[in-house]
């Protein structure tokens, strides 16, 4: 048995409370401990309280770890990212930049296709290691939870191939990764024109594979114009759901095209990107209790201006979730520190509602409250620490590595 404590910690932001997901006001209130401390034994954290108190219940052998200085945060859960692929598209970042805009690369044949011709070429060996280079990256930014979504195959044999690099990376990672299944991410060239019998392929090929070998826990599609209409959509999730796998969905990223609206008609736990959803949207997800999962990271990256309202839907009583998005197409940043500062200043959210977004908001979308998203007794010993002396630094100073030392369930997973 092993036992350590944190010691002198500027700020210890514990985030302790209810395990739910965290509403209106509620999303400012950190918990944070002064000059704080905190017992770990094994995996779990045992107790937190101010220095001096942990201090005093350490026992003789435990090792310390001063964090006099810094910044002590629960592990970053990053709820939505597309960490399995190959190759990147470095390319279509330079056509941006010239005055391309996303779709116009999607429609001359780039886009998510561009990286399913490198992901199909390539070897399982091949993404697990370009995937776990990524997932350190991840890792060295202070997360210690990330989604993973297939999405680069569309085809049976494919797909099946990330979402089983997934399990394998997930073995060989510092960090838990939750898997999810896109295989309705776009609809690949050999089906052009057939949407139907590819949704068919994902209903009745895919999705009884992926369950029965257990490889993801979320079914997650792009739920937009050009790629799957509101009526297939509908008809692939309550597929999956009846597979028992819960749901996640991109809707109205490019367009507002009434994926909000499914995503409530269908309980899904989270509706992500939002970037054109309006009132009614808002209300829909109110009214179902879906998490919404913003995603400011893929706005930013393709140079467009249209931010979701988050402050609308803070106000509405949303619990809203951060996250990257990280994948080679809209938004290449495994940055949770990156995405808190374009949330306070793109979208008005202020640096403890963007941080509870990023944790235990992020963590009740992954059905994890019990074990993640706060430094609480019972909680994993997820947790990272960062060279500044309040929490709003990491928002504020951007663009900068702040990481001082990353754990995983009390094993050291990074350290600067
Ligand atoms: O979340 N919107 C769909 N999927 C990704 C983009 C994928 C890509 O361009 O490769 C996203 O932004
Ligand atoms: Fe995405």
């Amino acid at each position: 048995m092993k036992t350590f404590a944190v010691l002198h910690a500027s700020q210890l932001v514990t985030l302790a409370g209810a395990a739910r997901p965290r509403i209106g006001p509620e999303m400012r209130e950190l918990r944070i401990i002064e000059n704080g401390g905190m017992l770990v034994r094994d995996e779990v954290i045992v107790a937190t309280g101010t220095s001096d108190e942990i201090a005093r219940n350490v026992p003789a052998d435990a090792e310390l770890i001063d964090a006099a200085g810094r910044v002590v945060l629960p592990g970053f859960v990053d709820a939505h990212a597309h960490p399995v692929f190959a190759g990147n598209r470095v390319d279509e970042f330079e056509m941006r930049a010239l005055g391309k805009s996303y779709e116009e690369i999607a429609a001359a044949g780039g886009g998510i296709r561009s990286t399913v011709r490198k992901t199909r070429a390539a070897t399982e060996a091949e993404l697990e290691q370009q995937a776990l280079k990524h997932l350190q990256r991840f890792v060295a930014c202070g997360t210690t939870t990330v989604e993973a979504k297939s999405g680069y195959g569309l085809s049976v044999e494919d797909e099946l191939k990330i979402l089983r690099v997934i399990r394998s990376v997930a073995a060989r990672s510092s960090l838990e990764i939750v898997p999810t299944f896109l295989g309705a991410h776009a609809v690949p060239p050999e089906f052009e024109g057939d949407l139907q019998r590819y949704a068919a392929l994902v209903i009745d090929e895919m999705l009884p594979l992926v369950a029965a070998e257990g490889l993801a826990e979320y079914c997650d599609i792009f739920c937009e114009r050009g790629y799957f209409d509101v009526g297939t959509a509908g008809r692939i999730l309550g597929a999956a759901k009846n597979h028992g796998l819960a749901l996640r969905m991109h809707v109205d990223q490019l367009t507002n095209y009434g994926g909000a609206a499914l995503a409530a008609q269908l309980g899904a736990a989270t509706a992500d990107h939002l970037e054109q959803t309006e009132a009614d949207g808002i209300a829909a997800l109110k009214r179902a209790n879906v998490q919404p999962v913003l995603l400011p990271g893929s706005v930013y990256a393709l140079g467009k201006t249209r931010y979701p309202r988050a402050r609308e839907m803070i106000d509405a009583g949303l619990a809203v979730v951060l996250a990257t998005d990280f994948n080679p197409g809209s938004s290449p940043t495994p940055s949770i520190p990156m995405v808190l500062s374009l949330a306070a200043t793109q979208m008005k959210m202020s640096p403890a509602e963007a941080v509870t977004s990023a944790t235990v908001n992020a963590a009740c979308s992954l059905n994890r409250v019990d074990k993640i998203g706060s430094l609480e007794p019972g909680k994993l010993a997820n947790f990272s620490i960062f060279d500044c002396n309040d929490y709003r630094e990491l928002a504020y100073y951007f663009g900068i590595p702040q990481t001082h030392a990353v754990y995983v369930r009390g094993v050291e997973a990074f350290r600067a």
